[in-house]
Protein backbone atom coordinates (compact mmCIF):
# COMPACT_ATOMS: atom_id res chain seq x y z
CA UNK A 1 0.00 0.00 0.00
CA UNK A 2 1.63 3.41 -0.70
CA UNK A 3 1.37 6.10 1.57
CA UNK A 4 2.87 8.84 -0.81
CA UNK A 5 1.35 11.59 -3.02
CA UNK A 6 -1.01 11.20 -5.47
CA UNK A 7 -1.04 13.00 -9.09
CA UNK A 8 -4.37 14.46 -8.24
CA UNK A 9 -3.31 15.91 -4.63
CA UNK A 10 0.03 16.88 -6.18
CA UNK A 11 -1.60 18.46 -9.47
CA UNK A 12 -4.53 20.22 -6.82
CA UNK A 13 -1.53 21.49 -4.53
CA UNK A 14 0.64 22.74 -7.34
CA UNK A 15 -2.59 24.95 -8.53
CA UNK A 16 -3.28 26.18 -5.33
CA UNK A 17 0.49 28.70 -5.55
CA UNK A 18 -0.80 30.20 -8.75
CA UNK A 19 -3.81 32.79 -8.16
CA UNK A 20 -6.87 32.89 -9.53
CA UNK A 21 -7.02 29.27 -10.70
CA UNK A 22 -10.18 28.18 -11.12
CA UNK A 23 -9.64 24.27 -11.59
CA UNK A 24 -9.93 24.24 -14.78
CA UNK A 25 -6.51 22.94 -15.55
CA UNK A 26 -6.76 20.72 -12.28
CA UNK A 27 -9.55 19.39 -13.66
CA UNK A 28 -8.47 18.63 -17.21
CA UNK A 29 -5.26 17.38 -16.30
CA UNK A 30 -7.62 14.78 -14.52
CA UNK A 31 -9.23 13.69 -17.10
CA UNK A 32 -6.20 13.07 -19.19
CA UNK A 33 -4.68 11.41 -16.23
CA UNK A 34 -7.57 9.02 -16.75
CA UNK A 35 -7.26 8.44 -20.50
CA UNK A 36 -3.65 7.48 -19.92
CA UNK A 37 -4.46 4.83 -17.16
CA UNK A 38 -7.29 3.55 -19.62
CA UNK A 39 -4.51 3.16 -22.25
CA UNK A 40 -2.28 1.50 -19.58
CA UNK A 41 -4.62 -1.02 -19.20
CA UNK A 42 -4.97 -1.93 -22.61
CA UNK A 43 -1.34 -2.14 -23.52
CA UNK A 44 -0.90 -4.71 -20.44
CA UNK A 45 -3.37 -6.60 -21.07
CA UNK A 46 -2.29 -6.78 -25.23
CA UNK A 47 -2.93 -9.59 -26.92
CA UNK A 48 -5.34 -11.06 -24.24
CA UNK A 49 -8.22 -8.41 -25.31
CA UNK A 50 -6.92 -8.13 -29.25
CA UNK A 51 -5.71 -4.63 -29.33
CA UNK A 52 -2.44 -5.64 -31.39
CA UNK A 53 -2.07 -5.84 -35.09
CA UNK A 54 -2.67 -3.28 -37.70
CA UNK A 55 -5.45 -1.54 -38.21
CA UNK A 56 -5.58 -1.79 -42.18
CA UNK A 57 -5.89 1.79 -41.84
CA UNK A 58 -3.58 5.21 -43.12
CA UNK A 59 -2.76 8.08 -40.91
CA UNK A 60 -2.79 11.72 -42.63
CA UNK A 61 1.05 11.25 -42.93
CA UNK A 62 0.79 8.40 -45.09
CA UNK A 63 1.74 5.80 -42.13
CA UNK A 64 0.04 2.05 -41.20
CA UNK A 65 -2.09 2.53 -37.95
CA UNK A 66 -1.81 -0.02 -35.95
CA UNK A 67 -5.13 -0.85 -33.70
CA UNK A 68 -3.40 0.47 -30.60
CA UNK A 69 -3.04 3.99 -32.05
CA UNK A 70 -7.03 4.39 -33.10
CA UNK A 71 -8.17 3.10 -29.93
CA UNK A 72 -5.81 5.56 -28.17
CA UNK A 73 -6.65 8.51 -29.77
CA UNK A 74 -9.99 7.54 -29.22
CA UNK A 75 -9.72 7.26 -25.92
CA UNK A 76 -7.79 9.94 -25.53
CA UNK A 77 -10.98 12.49 -27.21
CA UNK A 78 -13.42 10.62 -24.95
CA UNK A 79 -11.90 11.18 -21.97
CA UNK A 80 -11.31 14.80 -22.61
CA UNK A 81 -14.62 16.18 -24.84
CA UNK A 82 -17.21 16.06 -21.83
CA UNK A 83 -15.78 18.36 -19.09
CA UNK A 84 -15.65 21.88 -20.15
CA UNK A 85 -12.11 22.75 -20.73
CA UNK A 86 -11.32 22.34 -24.42
CA UNK A 87 -12.26 24.39 -26.95
CA UNK A 88 -10.61 22.05 -29.31
CA UNK A 89 -8.17 19.03 -29.46
CA UNK A 90 -5.61 18.12 -31.90
CA UNK A 91 -3.63 14.74 -32.64
CA UNK A 92 -1.45 12.10 -34.90
CA UNK A 93 -4.15 10.42 -36.19
CA UNK A 94 -6.25 13.11 -37.08
CA UNK A 95 -5.43 15.59 -39.97
CA UNK A 96 -7.62 17.95 -38.34
CA UNK A 97 -8.31 19.69 -35.56
CA UNK A 98 -11.13 17.82 -33.31
CA UNK A 99 -13.96 20.35 -32.28
CA UNK A 100 -15.88 19.44 -29.18
CA UNK A 101 -19.13 18.39 -29.37
CA UNK A 102 -22.04 20.70 -29.59
CA UNK A 103 -23.78 19.08 -26.65
CA UNK A 104 -20.38 19.87 -24.46
CA UNK A 105 -19.60 23.08 -23.35
CA UNK A 106 -16.40 24.74 -24.39
CA UNK A 107 -13.21 25.90 -22.15
CA UNK A 108 -10.46 27.97 -22.47
CA UNK A 109 -7.79 25.18 -23.54
CA UNK A 110 -6.15 23.18 -26.36
CA UNK A 111 -4.86 19.75 -26.13
CA UNK A 112 -2.64 18.07 -28.51
CA UNK A 113 -1.79 14.30 -28.60
CA UNK A 114 0.92 11.96 -29.57
CA UNK A 115 -1.97 8.87 -28.38
CA UNK A 116 0.58 6.35 -28.73
CA UNK A 117 4.18 6.83 -29.66
CA UNK A 118 6.39 4.06 -30.60
CA UNK A 119 3.96 2.11 -32.54
CA UNK A 120 5.89 -0.03 -33.92
CA UNK A 121 6.78 -1.54 -31.05
CA UNK A 122 3.34 -2.65 -29.75
CA UNK A 123 3.25 -5.98 -31.13
CA UNK A 124 7.07 -6.72 -29.93
CA UNK A 125 5.98 -5.74 -26.87
CA UNK A 126 8.58 -3.19 -25.70
CA UNK A 127 7.90 -0.12 -24.34
CA UNK A 128 5.58 2.64 -25.94
CA UNK A 129 3.92 6.04 -24.55
CA UNK A 130 1.75 8.75 -24.82
CA UNK A 131 2.72 12.36 -25.02
CA UNK A 132 0.50 15.90 -24.67
CA UNK A 133 0.81 19.11 -24.75
CA UNK A 134 -2.11 22.12 -23.43
CA UNK A 135 -2.05 25.03 -24.73
CA UNK A 136 -4.17 28.05 -24.24
CA UNK A 137 -6.67 29.16 -26.61
CA UNK A 138 -6.03 32.31 -27.89
CA UNK A 139 -8.76 35.15 -27.13
CA UNK A 140 -11.70 35.25 -28.72
CA UNK A 141 -11.40 31.26 -29.17
CA UNK A 142 -15.23 30.53 -29.93
CA UNK A 143 -14.85 28.70 -32.91
CA UNK A 144 -11.37 27.62 -32.92
CA UNK A 145 -9.26 26.31 -35.90
CA UNK A 146 -5.95 24.67 -36.46
CA UNK A 147 -4.61 28.84 -36.80
CA UNK A 148 -5.16 28.68 -32.84
CA UNK A 149 -3.00 26.31 -32.34
CA UNK A 150 0.27 27.63 -33.87
CA UNK A 151 2.21 28.46 -30.55
CA UNK A 152 5.38 28.27 -30.08
CA UNK A 153 6.72 25.79 -27.35
CA UNK A 154 7.50 28.67 -25.17
CA UNK A 155 3.33 28.82 -24.85
CA UNK A 156 2.70 25.53 -23.49
CA UNK A 157 0.60 25.44 -20.36
CA UNK A 158 1.57 21.79 -19.55
CA UNK A 159 3.61 19.23 -21.11
CA UNK A 160 4.03 15.48 -20.16
CA UNK A 161 4.29 12.25 -20.89
CA UNK A 162 2.74 8.37 -20.04
CA UNK A 163 5.09 5.56 -20.37
CA UNK A 164 3.85 2.59 -20.66
CA UNK A 165 6.82 0.13 -19.59
CA UNK A 166 7.88 -2.63 -16.95
CA UNK A 167 5.95 -0.27 -14.89
CA UNK A 168 3.20 2.73 -16.24
CA UNK A 169 4.71 6.11 -15.20
CA UNK A 170 3.58 9.89 -15.91
CA UNK A 171 6.27 12.84 -16.20
CA UNK A 172 4.91 16.34 -15.93
CA UNK A 173 6.00 19.83 -16.27
CA UNK A 174 3.43 22.84 -15.77
CA UNK A 175 6.68 25.24 -16.34
CA UNK A 176 8.43 24.63 -12.62
CA UNK A 177 10.55 21.72 -13.15
CA UNK A 178 9.60 18.18 -14.08
CA UNK A 179 8.14 15.62 -11.38
CA UNK A 180 7.36 11.93 -12.84
CA UNK A 181 4.70 9.30 -10.91
CA UNK A 182 4.38 5.52 -11.23
CA UNK A 183 0.97 3.88 -11.40
CA UNK A 184 -0.12 1.61 -8.36
CA UNK A 185 -1.74 -1.05 -10.48
CA UNK A 186 -3.71 -2.13 -7.20
CA UNK A 187 -4.63 1.62 -6.07
CA UNK A 188 -5.44 2.99 -9.59
CA UNK A 189 -3.08 6.27 -8.78
CA UNK A 190 -0.07 7.09 -9.94
CA UNK A 191 2.24 8.18 -6.92
CA UNK A 192 5.17 10.59 -7.11
CA UNK A 193 8.06 8.83 -6.90
CA UNK A 194 10.60 10.94 -8.96
CA UNK A 195 10.37 14.22 -7.35
CA UNK A 196 12.22 17.28 -9.47
CA UNK A 197 13.90 14.70 -12.45
CA UNK A 198 17.07 16.59 -13.57
CA UNK A 199 19.25 15.64 -16.73
CA UNK A 200 23.09 15.50 -15.90
CA UNK A 201 25.20 17.95 -17.72
CA UNK A 202 27.04 15.63 -19.12
CA UNK A 203 27.01 11.67 -20.47
CA UNK A 204 28.52 9.22 -21.94
CA UNK A 205 25.35 7.79 -23.60
CA UNK A 206 23.52 8.34 -27.40
CA UNK A 207 20.65 7.27 -28.73
CA UNK A 208 19.97 7.29 -33.25
CA UNK A 209 18.69 5.39 -35.97
CA UNK A 210 22.18 4.24 -37.28
CA UNK A 211 20.58 2.74 -40.45
CA UNK A 212 20.03 6.24 -41.29
CA UNK A 213 23.77 7.14 -41.48
CA UNK A 214 24.55 7.59 -45.42
CA UNK A 215 21.59 10.33 -45.40
CA UNK A 216 23.18 12.50 -42.49
CA UNK A 217 24.77 15.51 -42.68
CA UNK A 218 28.09 16.09 -41.76
CA UNK A 219 28.05 17.82 -38.32
CA UNK A 220 25.60 14.83 -37.15
CA UNK A 221 27.72 12.07 -38.72
CA UNK A 222 31.19 14.23 -37.23
CA UNK A 223 29.17 14.20 -33.77
CA UNK A 224 28.46 10.63 -34.24
CA UNK A 225 32.00 9.51 -35.30
CA UNK A 226 33.81 11.00 -32.57
CA UNK A 227 31.50 9.06 -30.08
CA UNK A 228 32.59 5.91 -32.07
CA UNK A 229 35.83 7.01 -31.38
CA UNK A 230 35.98 6.25 -28.25
CA UNK A 231 39.25 6.46 -26.13
CA UNK A 232 41.37 6.94 -29.07
CA UNK A 233 39.11 9.44 -30.52
CA UNK A 234 39.13 13.59 -29.74
CA UNK A 235 36.57 13.10 -26.99
CA UNK A 236 38.89 10.76 -25.42
CA UNK A 237 36.25 8.51 -23.55
CA UNK A 238 33.54 5.38 -24.80
CA UNK A 239 30.18 6.11 -25.14
CA UNK A 240 27.67 3.79 -24.81
CA UNK A 241 24.57 3.64 -27.70
CA UNK A 242 20.37 2.83 -27.28
CA UNK A 243 18.17 2.74 -30.08
CA UNK A 244 14.43 2.08 -28.47
CA UNK A 245 12.38 3.53 -31.26
CA UNK A 246 10.00 4.88 -28.58
CA UNK A 247 10.88 8.75 -28.20
CA UNK A 248 8.83 8.55 -24.78
CA UNK A 249 11.27 5.79 -23.40
CA UNK A 250 14.17 7.51 -24.68
CA UNK A 251 13.34 11.13 -23.55
CA UNK A 252 12.86 8.93 -20.18
CA UNK A 253 16.17 6.97 -20.47
CA UNK A 254 17.68 10.48 -20.30
CA UNK A 255 15.79 12.07 -17.58
CA UNK A 256 17.03 9.18 -15.47
CA UNK A 257 20.58 9.26 -16.42
CA UNK A 258 21.39 11.17 -19.18
CA UNK A 259 22.38 10.98 -22.49
CA UNK A 260 21.58 12.30 -26.01
CA UNK A 261 18.30 11.88 -28.62
CA UNK A 262 18.70 12.47 -31.76
CA UNK A 263 16.25 12.35 -34.96
CA UNK A 264 18.33 14.20 -37.48
CA UNK A 265 17.31 15.90 -40.55
CA UNK A 266 18.74 13.66 -43.61
CA UNK A 267 19.21 13.26 -47.17
CA UNK A 268 16.06 11.24 -47.12
CA UNK A 269 13.75 13.31 -45.77
CA UNK A 270 14.27 16.06 -47.95
CA UNK A 271 14.36 15.16 -51.30
CA UNK A 272 10.26 13.71 -49.61
CA UNK A 273 10.17 17.53 -49.02
CA UNK A 274 9.90 16.50 -45.20
CA UNK A 275 11.46 18.54 -42.61
CA UNK A 276 12.56 15.88 -40.03
CA UNK A 277 10.93 12.50 -38.82
CA UNK A 278 9.21 13.77 -35.60
CA UNK A 279 6.27 15.92 -35.14
CA UNK A 280 6.51 19.22 -33.62
CA UNK A 281 3.42 19.89 -32.15
CA UNK A 282 2.58 16.78 -29.89
CA UNK A 283 6.58 14.77 -30.31
CA UNK A 284 9.18 17.42 -30.44
CA UNK A 285 7.46 20.33 -28.45
CA UNK A 286 6.11 18.45 -25.22
CA UNK A 287 9.53 16.77 -25.15
CA UNK A 288 11.83 19.90 -25.29
CA UNK A 289 9.61 21.57 -22.32
CA UNK A 290 10.23 19.05 -20.57
CA UNK A 291 13.68 18.45 -21.42
CA UNK A 292 14.60 22.23 -20.51
CA UNK A 293 12.71 22.10 -17.68
CA UNK A 294 15.32 19.50 -16.16
CA UNK A 295 18.04 21.12 -17.32
CA UNK A 296 18.51 19.78 -20.53
CA UNK A 297 18.71 21.38 -24.07
CA UNK A 298 16.87 20.64 -27.20
CA UNK A 299 17.37 21.71 -30.50
CA UNK A 300 17.29 20.79 -34.24
CA UNK A 301 21.15 21.83 -34.55
CA UNK A 302 20.59 24.92 -35.73
CA UNK A 303 18.00 26.54 -33.67
CA UNK A 304 16.01 26.33 -30.03
CA UNK A 305 12.70 23.84 -30.79
CA UNK A 306 10.82 25.82 -28.50
CA UNK A 307 11.22 29.07 -30.10
CA UNK A 308 9.77 27.41 -33.68
CA UNK A 309 6.25 29.22 -33.90
CA UNK A 310 4.57 25.68 -36.14
CA UNK A 311 3.09 26.22 -39.58
CA UNK A 312 1.42 23.34 -39.45
CA UNK A 313 -0.50 20.55 -37.23
CA UNK A 314 1.26 17.59 -38.39
CA UNK A 315 5.13 19.86 -39.13
CA UNK A 316 7.95 17.64 -38.62
CA UNK A 317 11.17 18.98 -37.31
CA UNK A 318 14.53 17.44 -36.44
CA UNK A 319 15.38 16.84 -32.90
CA UNK A 320 18.29 16.29 -30.86
CA UNK A 321 18.25 16.81 -27.19
CA UNK A 322 19.29 16.12 -23.54
CA UNK A 323 22.51 16.63 -21.88
CA UNK A 324 23.40 20.09 -21.95
CA UNK A 325 27.21 19.99 -22.94
CA UNK A 326 26.37 17.42 -25.96
CA UNK A 327 23.49 19.58 -26.81
CA UNK A 328 25.82 22.68 -26.90
CA UNK A 329 28.45 20.89 -28.69
CA UNK A 330 26.19 19.41 -31.75
CA UNK A 331 25.41 23.16 -32.33
CA UNK A 332 28.50 23.64 -32.11
CA UNK A 333 29.29 21.17 -35.22
CA UNK A 334 26.16 23.05 -36.80
CA UNK A 335 27.10 26.24 -36.82
P1 LIG B 1 4.93 7.13 -33.68
O1 LIG B 1 4.88 5.69 -33.24
O2 LIG B 1 4.06 8.02 -32.84
O3 LIG B 1 4.70 7.33 -35.14
O4 LIG B 1 6.40 7.71 -33.35
C1 LIG B 1 7.54 6.97 -33.57
C2 LIG B 1 8.72 7.87 -33.58
C3 LIG B 1 9.49 7.99 -32.30
O5 LIG B 1 8.86 7.61 -31.13
C4 LIG B 1 10.72 7.18 -32.51
O6 LIG B 1 11.79 7.80 -31.88
C5 LIG B 1 10.88 7.13 -34.00
O7 LIG B 1 9.64 7.42 -34.54
C6 LIG B 1 11.38 5.80 -34.48
O8 LIG B 1 11.69 5.90 -35.80
P2 LIG B 1 12.45 4.75 -36.64
O9 LIG B 1 11.46 3.64 -36.80
O10 LIG B 1 12.81 5.44 -37.90
O11 LIG B 1 13.67 4.34 -35.84
MN1 LIG C 1 5.26 9.42 -31.89
MN1 LIG D 1 1.96 7.87 -32.41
Amino acid sequence: MHNGTTITQFIIEDQRRIEKATGDFTSLLNDIVTACKVISNLVNHGALVGVLGAAGTENVQGEDQKKLDVISNEVFLKSNEWAGHLAAMASEEMEDIYAIPKQYPRGKYLLVFDPLDGSSNIDVNVSVGTIFSILRCPEECKSPTAADFMQAGTEQVCAGYALYGPSSMMVLTTGNGVNGFTLDQNVGEFVLTHPHMTIPEDCQEFAINASNMRFWEKPLKRYVDECLAGKEGPREKDFNMRWIASMVAEVHRILTRGGVFMYPLDSKMKSKGLGGKLRLMYEASPMSLIVEQAGGMSSTGRERILDIKPTGLHQRVPVILGSRNEILRIDDYHR
